[in-house]
């Protein structure tokens, strides 16, 4: 059984990191969007020499720009990245009986496909893991105000989850991943500042909200896909 560990007040992000791989009774694992978030991550626990593993959820729909990204880090860290694929069977039924945009036409739909490409594979991918790590940021809207940066994830099993960046800046992100040069994807540059899957993202206007170009079609309270219920 895992606990919580106190992390102190004003704790960087390698701080929280450290004290988190620490505290797990396991192996401790990325969930990997290949965001600046996660590439930020990454950078910091190899700098910091912090052991951790990295796996993504490829739903299948991703950007062509994502996978330049994931390429990108393995290069720059000789890193392995464990992928997982939604189960053939259920895609192909999906795609069969409601076409390639179904979630488009209901909230319903789009969990459905969401619970298909990405929820299912997360249960795998969390399985014999004692802590998995998020890029998940206050700042990304109103269903993440209230996370902590260190707790128990008690819908996986009550291993721990860690959200390092949780309380940094967009400004204070792009700061470091410039200065350190690391990968970025090619979108961000065309007025995307938040991806997800190709045909439920686009780029957003100056001023408007990072996220309101995921699921652009819903209410700000519904823009979560599953991964992270509580
Ligand atoms: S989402 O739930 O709306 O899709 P978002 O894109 O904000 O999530 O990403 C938040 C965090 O969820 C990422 O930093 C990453 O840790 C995890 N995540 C999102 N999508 C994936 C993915 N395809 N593979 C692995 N982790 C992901
Ligand atoms: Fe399907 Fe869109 Fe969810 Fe990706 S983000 S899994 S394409 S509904």
């Amino acid at each position: 059984m895992n606990t919580i560990p106190e992390a102190p007040l004003n704790a960087s992000p390698q701080d929280i990191l450290r004290l988190g791989v620490a505290a797990a009774n396991g192996p401790v694992k990325l969930a990997c969007s290949f965001s600046l978030e996660d590439v930020a991550i990454i950078d910091m626990a190899k700098e910091s020499g912090i052991e951790i593993g990295v796996f993504a959820l490829d739903t299948g729909r991703l950007n062509e720009e994502t996978y330049e990204v994931a390429d990108a880090l393995t290069e720059r860290y000789g890193i392995t990245i464990d992928w997982y694929f939604p189960k053939h069977e259920a895609v192909e039924k999906l795609e069969r009986e409601k076409g390639l945009f179904s979630f488009r036409e209901s909230l319903e739909n789009r969990h459905e496909c969401c619970h298909i490409r990405k929820v299912e594979p997360l249960g795998r991918a969390l399985s014999g893991l004692a802590g998995w790590i998020t890029g998940m940021r206050r700042e990304h809207g109103v269903t993440r105000g209230d996370l902590k940066s260190i707790e128990l994830d008690q819908l996986n099993g009550g291993i721990l989850k860690l959200n390092p960046l949780l309380d940094w800046s967009e400004a204070q992100l792009l700061a470091y991943v410039n200065d350190r040069r690391l990968p970025q994807n090619r979108l961000l540059k065309q007025g995307y500042r938040s991806i997800g899957c190709a045909p439920c993202t686009r780029a957003v206007q100056p001023g408007e909200d990072a996220r309101s170009g995921r699921w652009w079609w819903e209410n700000p309270e519904h823009k979560e896909c599953g991964l992270h219920r509580r």
